[in-house]
């Protein structure tokens, strides 16, 4: 029986090369493609993938899960990698995994492949993803072991065997676009010293072109869950970060520019575009902290962010850990109910309001006006007590 391959297919060059390379090697190919709001029509891809030699194409829309099961709890876990990336890219991965390993096991395939090359993260991503849900799942990687070093090679091994490559002009960039972000990489971009030429950015307007008047979105939570937008309900979550990134785009919202540290130990600059999730984190994290009291809001400020975005980044999504940091920010998430008011304004996002019926503000505690009910007198006993290290610090050391 022919060795059987499931192959996460994009349907661009690389990909369609790798189906005829693979197929050359003695593979029967099966392809995978996601739809994970890329933004691209995928109505041609199966058509694609059999020109290029596979035996069938699967074609699936999964934004709605990729919404709820992946971008939601890295919300909730208010997760950037390294203080700024919202991981758009770093999530996608163990979802397509996911779905190769199940697609694999109703095929009959004891092979998955991917397209990344042996310097990225993706790599990294995909093959632990598939080992943790299936440890005997071999993992192809044509692009770290084939022959073709230059675009020019692939495009000529293309044509020779009929595969279908578009002759546009090629753009300097390498793009991921997902729901939850766009990320661009290559080109100008090499140099981190040179400003991101305008050409580079996919879903936002830069923000000295974005509208003279500031535009304002209401977004209502339920229970730590997005779940209206301006008064309007969405059933589904996908949709609502779609609606976001439109509005958010147009005022140049949610760009980040930025120099990371790759697994693999290099560091590479980055541009993300991100305003929906960007609107969404600067609204989760104010009403958090609204309905949490100080102790929890620290600890967890603390901890989770962190723990939560290298998890995602570093390819251990299936994780024990993840599982556990999931169970505890959607516990936490249950108090974050209200609304949140957001100001959206040449590539700024503020919050200029915030509403929950489990808020912990009091006015009356918090007012400087008459209404005022603190007791002033524990003040002063208060200062004392919590004063106290530093006041024997000073009265042993502070003569020398
Ligand atoms: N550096 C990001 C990450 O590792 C994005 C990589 C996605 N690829 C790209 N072509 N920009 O998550």
């Amino acid at each position: 029986m022919a060795k059987r391959v499931v192959l996460a297919y994009s349907g661009g060059l690389d990909t369609s090369v790798i189906v005829r390379w693979l197929a050359d090697k003695g593979y029967e190919v099966i392809t995978y493609t996601a739809d994970v709001g890329q933004g691209e029509e995928l109505s041609e891809i199966p058509e694609k993938a059999k020109a290029s030699g596979a035996v069938e194409a699967i074609v699936e829309d999964v934004r709605e899960e990729f919404a709820r099961d992946y971008c939601l709890p890295t919300l909730r876990a208010l997760a950037l990698y390294e203080g700024k990336y919202p991981l758009s890219a770093s999530l996608s991965r163990p979802l397509i995994s996911k779905k190769l390993v199940e697609i694999a096991g109703k095929e009959g395939a004891d092979y998955v492949a991917h397209g990344s090359t042996g310097k990225g993260n993706d790599q990294v991503r995909f093959e632990v993803s598939v080992w943790a849900l299936n440890p005997d799942i071999e993992v192809l990687a044509p692009v770290r072991e084939w022959e073709f070093r230059a675009r020019e090679e692939q495009v000529e091994y293309a044509k020779r065997h009929g595969i279908p490559v578009k002759v546009t002009k090629e753009k300097p960039y390498s793009i991921d676009r997902n729901l939850w972000g766009v990320s661009i990489e290559c080109g100008p971009l090499e140099d981190p010293w040179a400003e991101p030429p305008d050409d580079a950015f996919q879903i936002t307007v830069a923000p000295e072109r974005a509208p003279d008047e500031p535009e304002y979105v209401e977004i209502g939570f339920g229970k730590g869950v997005p779940v209206s937008l301006n008064g309007e309900k969405f059933s589904e979550l996908h949709r609502l970060i779609e609606k976001l990134n439109e509005i958010g785009g147009k005022h140049g919202a949610g760009r980040i520019d930025m120099v990371e540290n790759r697994l693999v130990g290099i560091k590479s600059r980055e541009i993300y575009e991100a305003p929906g999730a960007t609107i969404l984190y600067e609204a989760y994290r104010e009403l958090l902290s609204l309905v949490t009291d100080r102790f929890t809001h620290h600890r967890f400020m603390e901890f989770v962010p962190h723990t939560y975005a290298k998890l995602a980044y570093e390819g251990l999504w299936f994780s024990p850990l993840r599982n556990a940091l999931d169970a505890l920010t959607e516990k936490i998430g249950e108090l974050v109910t209200g609304e949140v008011r957001i100001k959206l304004y040449k590539g700024s996002v503020t919050v200029v309001g915030r509403n929950s019926p489990n808020s912990l503000y009091v006015e009356d505690l918090a007012t400087y006006s008459e209404k005022d009910v603190f007791d002033h007198t524990a003040g002063k006993h208060f200062t004392e007590v919590w004063g106290l290290p530093l006041k024997i610090y000073g009265r042993i050391r502070g003569r020398e």
